[in-house]
């Protein structure tokens, strides 16, 4: 099937088998690579785009439920200033990381913080219980999520509110 939707702010243009899973689309029709394969089950997240404003697993998203969509992997998310928020905030925290879920962590602070500009540490949990992250200690992921969303306040309003 030929599939219309706007990729990273682009129209694109794609064929695909109706039931091809979009992580697979992504990775091999664009590449676009950020997203990676990980458990394919919907457990892990490494493969977290967002999708219609929301943080989905692109495992579980066949291609016929793409057609008309918005789709924001990391690679277009990462010309943004609130990428840049999040960076920042896990860079100061000490988030270590060996890259492999980064979109999947990224994503979800992102969703987390339009939703939340402040979240409570309980928030920044739950938000994250879709990633099953090997390297991230949750007490500084938690810590970098708070500094991103005071980097975010400064850069918006000059000031925490
Ligand atoms: S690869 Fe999609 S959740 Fe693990
Ligand atoms: S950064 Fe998540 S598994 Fe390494």
């Amino acid at each position: 099937m030929t599939i219309h939707c706007i990729l990273n702010g682009e129209e694109v243009t794609f064929n695909a088998n109706v039931n091809e899973r979009l992580i697979n689309i992504l990775r091999e029709t664009f590449p676009l690579t950020g997203a990676k394969c990980g458990c394919l089950a919907g457990n892990c997240g490494a493969c977290s785009i967002i999708f219609n404003h929301k943080v989905v697993k692109a495992c579980l998203i066949a291609a016929f439920q793409v057609r008309g969509s918005k789709l924001i992997t990391i690679e277009g998310f990462a010309h943004t200033d609130e990428y840049r928020d999040i960076v920042q905030g896990f860079a100061r925290a000490g988030v270590r990381n060996c890259g492999y879920c980064d979109a999947g962590k990224i994503l979800t602070v992102e969703t987390l913080l339009v939703q939340n500009p402040h979240p409570s540490r309980l928030d920044i949990l739950a938000g994250f219980n879709g990633i099953r992250c090997r390297c991230t200690e949750p007490d500084s992921l938690i810590q970098g999520v708070l500094i991103a969303a005071s980097i975010r306040q400064l850069r918006l309003y000059g000031r925490a509110i």
